[in-house]
């Protein structure tokens, strides 16, 4: 028998948080859910009247918070409250590659994970189901439950509180950013790892909800918080592996989008995951991959790790390989020209920048003098000032925001687009080419603009993975 769950509280209100647990509070309207954070800002920002607000953009995300908010779905600072009156709390906070220390560059940084866990211990009360979304190496669950052991333990001689008591689940959260509310409402599984059937049946009873019971897939702890790694470092694999071949497509006349099709079509390879591009962003795949390699380094497996490591390899070498081409094809300097840069986000229908392959390409090309033009729908100048180090300025080897591709274009002797955003399909290339200096380049990375109509505006065209 497992007792239903009636309240829920969430730390961590970012990307993965708060989307996740809009959904689950629209879909379940008797269960009370709190969305806790100690940014203050972001939970005001998630408590904004105005739903264009919300610190994450996603599509349709508005609508279910709008549905949700003030029902069943709080968004709230009082951490410590939200989690006593809790019977579930999910650990949803950040989880970055550590910086220094043993494993920096590589190890994640496990601190944000072991303070919630440890404000859990000293909050609960009665039993709680403590569910890890957040990635985590493996056997982090055994951290978690130490810490909770512990608060199980700690209770001074005639204490007559009700006893504590934890169960610890894993249940990694697979949603891509961008279509964060449709791979919520209809995901191909939900995983759930734990040792305690109760704990399991507890939380697929609230997915059940509204996921077929088949879609439900329950392993042990270690099978779950393996498999989060495993299916990033695949994903992330195949964007390496076209990338690959899209440089040998460029050097041979082969066009990779002909191979992507012709090896898709193998019902063994599939067909997603096979767009070459400037390679992968997100907050995932590297943080991941490399957690992985730290993981097989520590178990001895020295060939593992150097096999998942030069995923990463090849994705900073395909950036790098974009910026120095952009130089090469503009007669080897791009001191003082103006290059718009079209698309900042790491992705489409994002405003997440986070390892975004913009970042290092503008870096490179500010580094060799080149002034951009920024141009993107959801990112903020602040963001991109913080992403590249340094304020915008109009001088050589600086950068400026534009509110426009057209405006951006003035002057250019370069448009580079970084990011698939729909617009970028839909360009006039005849408007733009007038506004740029001759001879004048697009630099297609996502191979989304209309190539043909950009040659025949007299521009001069290199597409991602064309021969
Ligand atoms: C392969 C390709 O499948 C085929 O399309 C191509 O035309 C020729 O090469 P084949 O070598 O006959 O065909 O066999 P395949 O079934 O692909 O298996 C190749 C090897 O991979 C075998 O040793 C098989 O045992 C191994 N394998 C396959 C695995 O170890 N695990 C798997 O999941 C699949
Ligand atoms: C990823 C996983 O898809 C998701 O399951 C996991 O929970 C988190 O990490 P996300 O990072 O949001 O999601 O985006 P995703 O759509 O996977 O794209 C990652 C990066 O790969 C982006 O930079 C994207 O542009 C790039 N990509 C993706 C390609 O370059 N080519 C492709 O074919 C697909
Ligand atoms: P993700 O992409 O995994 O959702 P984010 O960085 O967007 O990651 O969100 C994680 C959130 O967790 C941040 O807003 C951060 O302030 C919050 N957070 C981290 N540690 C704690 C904690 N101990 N208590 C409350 N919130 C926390």
């Amino acid at each position: 028998a497992h007792p239903p769950i009636r309240t829920i509280c969430c730390i961590g209100a970012g990307y993965v948080g708060g989307p996740t647990m809009a959904v689950i509070a629209d879909r379940c309207p008797g269960i009370q859910v709190t969305v806790v954070d100690l940014n203050a800002e972001r939970i005001a920002a998630w408590n904004d009247p105005d739903l264009g607000r919300l610190p994450v953009y996603e599509p349709g995300l508005d609508a279910v918070v709008g549905r949700a908010r003030g029902r069943n779905l709080h968004f709230s600072t009082e951490v410590d409250a939200a989690i006593a009156a809790a019977d579930m709390v999910f650990l949803s906070v950040n989880t970055p590659t550590k910086t220094k220390g043993v494993g920096a560059g590589q190890a994640s940084d496990l601190r944000w994970i072991e303070a919630s866990a440890r404000q859990v211990a000293a909050s609960a009360r009665g039993h709680t189901i403590v569910v890890e979304k957040s990635t985590l190496p493996v056997r982090t669950a055994e951290t978690v439950k130490a810490i909770l052991g512990a608060a199980q333990q700690n209770r001074p001689e005639g204490d007559r509180r009700q006893a504590k008591t934890f169960a610890v689940l894993s249940n990694p959260e697979f949603l891509a950013e961008g279509t964060a509310i449709a791979d919520l409402e209809a995901p191909d599984r939900v995983l759930i790892g734990g040792e305690d059937p109760a704990a399991i049946e507890s939380l697929a009873g609230i997915y059940g909800t509204w996921v077929p019971q088949d879609r439900i897939l329950r392993t042990n702890l270690w099978s779950s918080e393996l498999s989060k790694l495993t299916a990033n470092a695949y994903l992330a694999q195949r964007i390496s592996s076209i990338n690959s071949i899209a440089a040998l497509c460029e050097a041979t006349g082969a066009d990779v989008r002909e191979v992507g099709r012709a090896i898709g079509t193998d019902s063994r390879i599939g067909s997603k995951f096979l767009q070459a591009g400037p390679g992968f962003g997100g907050s995932c795949f590297q943080k991941d991959i490399l957690n992985l390699v730290y993981l097989c380094r520590h178990y001895g497996l020295e060939e593992v790790a150097g096999y998942w490591e030069q995923v990463v390899t090849l994705n900073t070498w395909q950036q790098d390989r974009i910026a120095r081409l952009v130089v090469q094809r503009l007669f080897g300097t791009v001191t003082g020209k103006r290059l718009a840069v079209l698309g900042f986000a790491f992705k489409a229908d994002t405003n997440d920048t986070r390892e975004a392959p913009a970042i290092r390409i503008c870096q490179d090309l500010i580094e060799e003098g080149a002034r951009l033009v920024i141009v993107d729908p959801k990112v903020s100048a602040a963001q991109i000032a913080e992403d590249l180090g340094q304020p915008s300025s109009p001088a050589d080897g600086g950068w400026q925001t534009a509110g426009s591709p057209l405006e951006a274009a003035s002057g250019a002797d370069a448009i580079l687009i970084l990011t698939e955003w729909r617009d970028y399909a839909r360009l006039d290339w005849g408007a733009i080419a007038a506004q740029m200096r001759r001879p004048a380049w697009l630099f297609d990375a996502r191979a989304i603009a209309d190539a043909a109509a950009a040659r025949a505006a007299g521009l001069n065209v290199w597409r991602v993975g064309e021969g």
